[in-house]
């Protein structure tokens, strides 16, 4: 959940900043990432200005992901919001930008703290919950609805009327490359979901699942 801190005034960002200088040194294509970075800064906000989503404490957007927000519907990220949307962005070289859609009225997608994604979509028609520190691996799907219905009349007719079921991703959970999280799902605090999985049924807490479809293949070994 986006914490009460979420939407403080960050201080502004500097193409000059030790830090973007010392990455021009060590890492030049790191370097062109974070120029682009700031350049398209103004635009993203205005991109999430106009969609009604307040600009967040130390979000970076790395190109311009696509909004597809219903006016009535809720869209809301927490802080440190981190998404990849450029070839260039990621080693793995996303195939297309992050896509961020909440369809109908009354959609909700609310994501916590620390939140990144790179490519890949986030379709929500119904409810889509996800906690901090949540990372989605390249190419990613994550959708609350089957977009069209399994009767074959019916999908000959809009609106399209496919099968919908909330989505909730707990807190600290990493999700692989190329994944698919399908209607319905819940994964659990800190899980791991393995890369090309295709989650169809709800994962427990502190489990690592893969496969197609994913099932749990071991538990974590707890810290404490
Ligand atoms: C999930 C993952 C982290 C697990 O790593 P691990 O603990 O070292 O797992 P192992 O390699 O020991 O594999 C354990 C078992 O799970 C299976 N497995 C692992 N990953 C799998 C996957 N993605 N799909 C299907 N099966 C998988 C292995 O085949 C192995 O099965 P076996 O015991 O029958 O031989 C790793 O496999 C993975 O998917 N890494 C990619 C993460 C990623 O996408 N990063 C990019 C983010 S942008």
């Amino acid at each position: 959940m986006p914490t009460p801190d979420s939407h403080e005034t960050a201080p502004p960002e500097s193409l000059l900043s030790p830090d973007t200088l010392r990455l021009a040194l060590d890492m030049p294509w790191k370097a062109r990432n974070e120029i682009e970075r700031l350049l398209l800064l103004p635009l993203a906000r205005i991109q999430f200005a106009l969609a009604g989503v307040v600009w967040g404490v130390g979000w970076k957007l790395y190109g311009l992901p696509i909004i597809q927000k219903h006016r009535r519907s809720t869209l809301t990220f927490g802080a440190r919001l981190e998404l990849r949307s450029t070839h260039r962005s990621n080693p793995l070289g996303p195939n297309r930008p992050v896509i961020l859609s909440t369809r109908r009225p009354g959609a909700s997608l609310v994501i916590g703290d620390d939140f990144g994604m790179t490519g890949g979509s986030i379709v929500a028609e119904e409810k889509i919950v996800i906690g901090n520190r949540v990372t989605v691996g390249a190419n990613t799907i994550i959708a609350d609805t089957d977009f069209h219905p399994l009767d074959a009349l019916a999908r000959q007719h809009l609106p399209l009327d496919g099968a919908i079921a909330p989505i909730t991703i707990e807190d600290d959970v990493f999700i692989g490359m190329q994944s698919l999280i399908l209607k319905g799902v819940m994964i659990g605090a800190g899980s791991i979901i393995g890369a090309g999985s295709v989650v169809t049924r709800s994962i427990p807490a502190g489990v690592i699942a893969a496969g197609n479809p994913a099932q749990v293949i071991r538990a974590l070994e707890s810290e404490t």
